[in-house]
């Protein structure tokens, strides 16, 4: 923990991109520091930025459901944070040079959770982390890899896009149950 305290310090003062200019706060992440599955989201929108914690807003509590409906949450299993730190001005997508500047410290806390599977939520985070241009439809469904240990990663639909689109909460439940089952059966 003394590992997660300074490497939390050392983002709470970090200049590394533009996006440090018109934040509020650093966004760190937010739950169990052991838990087997992370998630992770593409940046911090005017709710994270105002309380410096990852999906509290509309789309958040929208995560939480899903997390539930799997036997998750941030309280005890499960860890949250983005690809980047700081919000992007008027809830733009992160650009590449900001995920490149913020990427030794989403895989600084890969290294310290060592999860076993992440979870990218949305097209941006998936082909952020994954660095791909693959659209959403190509990268749900099959289990990729991320970085030096190998992490299993699933992608599945953004909360805020089901919020605009209920309609494909069925398959984001298809996703969702997938989830389960490599965390319960290692399949
Ligand atoms: N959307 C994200 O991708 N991340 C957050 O923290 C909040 C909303």
């Amino acid at each position: 923990s003394a590992d997660w305290t300074a490497l939390r310090e050392l983002v709470s003062g970090c200049q590394r991109c533009k996006l440090c200019k018109t934040r509020t706060q650093t966004v760190f992440g937010v739950g169990n520091t052991s838990a087997p599955l992370m998630v992770v989201g593409e940046g911090p929108g005017a709710d994270e930025d105002a309380q410096g914690e990852p999906f509290v807003g509309r789309a958040g509590k929208l995560l939480d459901e899903m997390l539930r409906s799997i036997g998750r949450s941030r309280a005890d299993n499960t860890y949250i944070a983005n690809v980047v730190k700081c919000r992007p001005p008027g809830n733009r997508d992160p650009e590449p040079d900001e995920v490149e500047g913020c990427r030794p410290y989403l895989d600084m806390q890969i290294q310290l959770l060592q999860p076993k599977l992440i979870v990218a939520l949305g097209r941006i985070a998936a082909q952020r982390l994954l660095s791909t241009d693959q659209p959403l439809s190509r990268l749900r469904g099959p289990l990729h890899q991320y970085g030096k240990f190998q992490t299993p990663v699933f992608v599945t639909y953004h909360p805020a896009y089901l919020l605009r689109s209920p309609k494909e909460k069925a398959k984001s439940w298809e996703d969702l149950k997938k989830v389960w089952q490599h965390l319960h059966l290692g399949q």
